[in-house]
């Protein structure tokens, strides 16, 4: 498990960081948007370090609960992204004053991130191979 799992924690703890100091508009936007890039590049360094026909086929975890929860899980965190940055747009025009209701919604949903975005950390910790050191 090692790297990444840390890696992602560090990421975890930086975008609290963000969510509280949301007023720091370009601290916010900028600590987001490298978060959600670093889960866009997350599985394509996995595919790349990682035996996945042995792991999923051979081994059989193609069949397991455990990565079907995993996948799911980030399936969900990826569309919630994908309306946070709608909304995080919306408010952009809005302006200062306006788009309470546009603000509400991105509040909301970052609530949302922030559980499914724990939870596709803890069950990926939970899939990872304690022998993988990278
Ligand atoms: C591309 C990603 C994102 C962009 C560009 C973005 C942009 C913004 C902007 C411009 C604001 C208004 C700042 C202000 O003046 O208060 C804001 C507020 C906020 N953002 Fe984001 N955001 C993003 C992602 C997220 C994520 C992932 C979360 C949660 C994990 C989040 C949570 C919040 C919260 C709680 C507020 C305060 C809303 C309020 O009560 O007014 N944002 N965001």
């Amino acid at each position: 498990m090692a790297g990444p799992f840390y890696a992602a924690l560090a990421t975890y703890v930086l975008m609290l960081l963000a969510y509280r100091w949301h007023q720091v508009r370009r601290f916010h936007m900028t600590v987001m948007v490298a978060v959600m890039a670093f889960d866009v590049a997350m599985p394509f360094y996995l595919v790349a370090t990682r035996d996945w026909g042995k792991r999923l086929l051979a081994d059989g975890d193609i069949l397991s609960f455990g990565v079907w929860m995993h996948f799911g899980l980030i399936i969900t965190l990826f569309v919630l992204y994908a309306i946070q940055v709608q909304t995080a747009v919306q408010m952009l025009k809005a302006g200062a004053e306006g788009g309470a209701e546009i603000r509400a919604a991105h509040r909301v949903q970052g609530k949302g991130i922030l559980v499914a975005r724990a939870l596709v950390i803890a069950t990926g910790a939970i899939l990872a191979e304690p022998t993988n050191p990278a």
